[in-house]
């Protein structure tokens, strides 16, 4: 299947866009050679952020707070905007005092409380930014609570050490753990022990399944048949348990936003590219893109930019998400 798949891929590259696509790409691997993987395993024991950013609070600790990772789930109290905006909504009115947490806030807000021990209910309605840079509730539907669609259809990707078969987690949010896995407290004096440190060289394969058992927003495990992994950590090959159709790359309809990343994704981890990864045009400590501006010019540049010519005038970029509900 993914032999045809290569030849299917460098026809259209070198048909549609005129960009060469390294010589590495021919050859077609199988995704889940490698590594190993945490699958119907208990939920490592893991050391939580606050401990983790006692120490690390000048570096990583002020740009923390209001990063989206860590931020995807906050407490009403954390996010004083959000519950202003709550107060002028005359929809809301009659559960408001029921919210007690945000999920998301860049475009789109999700309103949740808690239902339980790793457990959250799911408001059925969603805020949305404006073009004014407000934000407006979409929907007029009857407003309910769903006590289960959080863990069955959210959960393992806007939370932290989530349990395949009770699915409930063990941190909101998304905590240090979901990149750098179980961190062994002694790593002070030899940082490369640390999964993502700088002195530890890790292989992009396993840079790139770290960031995708999120990010791939169209797979699903093959043990517990759910949108999100089962018990991924950080290190382990993901595609030993979730699959996906790699074919979707080609798919011109796809938006900018899920296309680049499954592209990246397949060219890493089937077509065996070393570069780039997703850490080579994001900083997620930055939370900057910046440094994609020097990445070399490849075929996934095309899926933002024109394929040739200036890289200015960059394509129209939208993101949607059948898995997200926007
Ligand atoms: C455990 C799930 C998870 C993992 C692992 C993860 N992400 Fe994310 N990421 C998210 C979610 C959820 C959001 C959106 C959060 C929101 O807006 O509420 C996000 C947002 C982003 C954004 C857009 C917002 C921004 O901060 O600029 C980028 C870029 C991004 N992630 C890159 C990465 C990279 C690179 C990696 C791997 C090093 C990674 N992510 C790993 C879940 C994850
Ligand atoms: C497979 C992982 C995955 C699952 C499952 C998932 N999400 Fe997401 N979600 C993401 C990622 C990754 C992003 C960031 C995407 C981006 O910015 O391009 C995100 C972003 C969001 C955002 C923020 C959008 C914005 O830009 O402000 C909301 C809201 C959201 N998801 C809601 C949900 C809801 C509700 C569910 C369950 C019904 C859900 N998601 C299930 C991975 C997931
Ligand atoms: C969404 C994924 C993600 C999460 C969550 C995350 N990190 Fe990182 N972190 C990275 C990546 C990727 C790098 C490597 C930077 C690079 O190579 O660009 C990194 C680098 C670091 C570094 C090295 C310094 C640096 O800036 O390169 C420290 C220290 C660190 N992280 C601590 C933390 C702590 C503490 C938390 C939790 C509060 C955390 N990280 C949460 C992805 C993440
Ligand atoms: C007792 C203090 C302490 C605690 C707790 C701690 N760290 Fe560290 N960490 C350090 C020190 C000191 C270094 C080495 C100096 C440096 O590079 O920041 C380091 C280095 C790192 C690095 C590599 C930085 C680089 O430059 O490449 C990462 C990543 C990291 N820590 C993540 C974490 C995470 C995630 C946690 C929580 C699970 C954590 N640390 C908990 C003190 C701590
Ligand atoms: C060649 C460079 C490049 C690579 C490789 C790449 N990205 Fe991106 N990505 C971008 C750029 C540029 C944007 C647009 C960012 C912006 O609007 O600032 C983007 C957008 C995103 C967004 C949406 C950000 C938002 O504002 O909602 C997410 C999430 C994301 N990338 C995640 C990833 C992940 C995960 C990978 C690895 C599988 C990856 N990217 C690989 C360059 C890259
Ligand atoms: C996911 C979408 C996305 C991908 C993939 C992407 N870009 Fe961009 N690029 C953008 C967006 C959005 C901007 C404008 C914001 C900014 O400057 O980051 C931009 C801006 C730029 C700029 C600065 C604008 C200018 O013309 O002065 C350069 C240079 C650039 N991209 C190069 C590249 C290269 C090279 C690649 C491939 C390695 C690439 N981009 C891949 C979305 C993308």
């Amino acid at each position: 299947m993914f032999a045809s798949l290569a030849v299917a891929f460098l026809f259209n590259a070198t048909a549609v866009t005129g960009v060469q696509q390294p010589a590495a790409q021919t050859k077609a691997l199988d995704p889940k050679a490698w590594g190993g993987n945490h699958a119907g395993k208990p939920v490592p024991e893991f050391v939580q952020g606050d401990e983790c950013l006692f120490c690390h609070r000048n570096d990583i600790g002020p740009g923390w707070p209001t990063n989206t990772h860590g931020a995807t789930v906050r407490q009403k109290e954390d996010a004083p905007k959000l519950a202003e905006f709550l107060k002028g909504q005359a929809p809301l009115a009659p559960i408001a005092g029921e919210i007690e947490y945000f999920m998301g806030s860049r475009h789109r807000v999700r309103f949740l409380k808690k239902a339980g021990y790793g457990k959250f209910a799911l408001l059925n309605t969603q805020a949305a930014l404006g073009a004014d840079g407000r934000f407006q509730l979409s929907g007029d539907g009857k407003l309910a609570w769903d006590a289960e669609r959080f863990a069955n259809r959210c959960a393992g990707c806007h939370a932290s050490g989530v349990d395949a078969s009770t699915k409930a987690f063990a941190a909101f949010g998304l905590d240090c753990f979901t990149c750098h896995g179980v961190v062994d407290p002694k790593h002070t004096g030899d940082t490369s022990q640390v999964f993502l440190s700088k002195k530890r060289r890790t292989e992009s394969q396993v840079i790139t399944s770290t960031c995708a058992q999120c990010h791939l927003r169209m797979g699903k495990s093959r043990s517990t048949g759910l949108p999100y992994p089962n018990n991924f950590v950080a290190g382990d090959n993901l595609f030993q348990d979730y699959e996906l159709d790699f074919g979707k790359a080609d798919d011109e309809s796809l938006n900018p936003g899920d296309r680049h990343i499954l592209r990246n994704v397949r060219d890493v981890v089937v077509y065996g590219l070393e570069s780039p990864t997703c850490v080579s045009c994001h900083d997620v400590h930055k939370q900057s893109s910046l440094k994609h501006h020097r990445t070399p010019r490849t075929a996934i540049c095309s899926d933002c930019h024109n394929a040739e010519g200036s890289i200015k005038g960059s394509k129209a970029y939208t993101v949607h998400s059948a898995v997200c509900e926007y």
